[in-house]
């Protein structure tokens, strides 16, 4: 990818002058011209806690299935208050968090940057191309996805403490145990750019005007209406064995109350483990006509109403994916994968030779990594699940690469792509693997 000419400049330009809010960091990349578009910008919502919150971990925390179980109707009272905790006041603000008047919500910084940065209107980021019949057997032709995520209170703190130093920012912070700490909550909405005709369950839809590329391969935006198509959730929760996270999604389906809502955001389900000895392949669905839900799975809880629900993906061998993820991958494979620098691909199959489907190489991917862990021990440092955090920083060192490599302090942006405060060889390196089982009796692993 081409990060440098005209669009480092734009950078460099929108860094100083910190866009419409002037904060430290900028709001978006991507401005739609004002003859097009004359309604608010995209505003980052950056005034990230300096204390730690002195609160609680969420109610919803109460709902968790003891023992941890595979059957989705013990997690659908867990899930429809982590989906409350989510929507309350900021439906009725659109997604304008900082106006949110029952909580604060915070915006990772840097996604601006690069490509695929956020555009002005809503701050969405482009993500990843829908394929042909990924979404239902009359899709016909492909599509993309665009999204924005936002942190609780709790993970909003451990972002003000990585960006303290705006000039360098420090991901030792969350290269250890507890670095977001437990009661954190990340939630992001998912908007498709596809023909909506194609897809049943995106009738009535919520809709929202994006400045988005015209195709995915294209990098000339336009301004058009995205469908809610998905939300995703993260939520950091130490009685987790292993991992020390779940992870959940839910898909939108207007089909069923006949008018549009965010209330139509129907579970698909959690998970809380990559189910490491789990190596087969029968139940990967990349063109779904029915969903395949595997019962050998412990640690996935998969929603098996199709009443409320279309046919879906699900990820690789039926470990949670949602509708616009791939389906050769799974949430917590992908986002164990979350270090800087990004070492490793977030997936096997996103390499040059992928190894053989399910084999010890493949299985790399598919392990229960406690929260904190990097990845590719000794080579980078975690950023304990969030891909955000990751993003942002490879944003960041790829901008300073692109304006001379030099950081305040010393040290090269372009040679030295974690920062200059990283001596990795000094840092703890991971002793072991978690097994997480289906009922692990909730202790604490940290
Ligand atoms: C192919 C890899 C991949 C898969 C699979 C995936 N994600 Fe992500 N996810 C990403 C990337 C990359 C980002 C950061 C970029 C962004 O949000 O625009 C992200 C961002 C997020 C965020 C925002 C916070 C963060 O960690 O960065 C949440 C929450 C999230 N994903 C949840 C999920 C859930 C739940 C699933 C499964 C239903 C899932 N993801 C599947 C790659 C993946």
């Amino acid at each position: 990818m081409n990060r440098s000419g005209i669009w480092g400049a734009v950078a460099a330009l929108t860094f100083v002058a910190g866009a419409a809010n002037a904060g430290t960091f900028p709001d978006f990349g991507y401005q739609p011209p004002s003859k097009l578009y004359s309604g608010p910008l995209f505003q980052l919502s950056q005034d990230y806690p300096k204390q730690m919150p002195n609160s609680t971990p969420p109610g919803f925390f109460g709902q968790l299935p003891k023992p941890l179980s595979n059957d989705f109707e013990k997690w659908r009272p867990y899930t429809d208050a982590v989906k409350k905790y989510c929507l309350e006041g900021n439906v009725e603000t659109d997604w304008v968090v900082q106006k949110n008047p029952v909580r604060k919500w915070y915006h990772a910084p840097w996604q601006h940057y690069g490509p695929d940065g956020r555009e002005g209107i809503h701050g969405l980021t482009k993500e990843a191309q829908i394929q042909v019949k990924q979404l239902a057997p009359t899709q016909t032709t492909t599509g993309q996805t665009y999204a924005v995520g936002i942190y609780n209170d709790i993970g909003g703190y451990t972002f003000g403490q990585v960006w303290k130093d705006p000039q360098n920012p420090d991901p030792r912070y969350t290269s250890k145990p507890n670095s977001f700490p437990n009661g954190t909550v990340v939630c992001k909405a998912l908007f498709a750019d596809v023909v909506q005709s194609q897809v049943p369950f995106l009738q009535n839809p919520v809709q929202w005007d994006a400045y988005i590329t015209d195709t995915f391969a294209s990098s000339n935006r336009v301004i058009r209406k995205v469908a809610l198509i998905q939300m995703d959730f993260a939520v950091r929760d130490t009685r987790i064995p292993g991992t020390g996270w779940i992870f959940g999604t839910f898909q939108y389906n207007g089909a069923v109350t006949g008018k549009p809502g965010w209330d139509n955001l129907i579970p698909v389900g959690v998970m809380w483990g990559n189910d490491p000895e789990n190596n087969g392949n029968d139940y990967t669905n990349p063109q779904p006509s029915v969903t395949k839900i595997n019962p050998k799975l412990l640690e996935s809880a998969i929603n098996a109403n199709t009443k409320e629900l279309p046919p879906t993906h699900l990820g690789w061998n039926g470990r949670l994916n949602g509708p616009v993820d791939n389906p050769v991958s799974a949430c917590m494979s992908c986002h164990m994968t979350a270090e800087a620098p990004a070492v490793s691909p977030m997936n096997p199959t996103f390499q040059a030779n992928p190894p053989p489907v399910g084999s010890k190489e493949w299985m790399r991917w598919f392990q229960n990594e406690p929260a904190g862990w990097p990845f590719d021990p000794g080579k980078a440092l975690s950023t304990d699940y969030s891909l955000q955090l990751a993003g942002g920083l490879q944003n960041f060192y790829d901008w300073k690469c692109n304006q001379g490599g030099v950081f305040v302090g010393g040290g090269n942006a372009c040679t030295n792509r974690a920062g200059p405060r990283l001596q990795l060889n000094a840092l703890p390196q991971p002793t072991k693997i978690f097994k997480v089982t289906r009922d692990p009796g909730l202790e604490e692993v940290h």
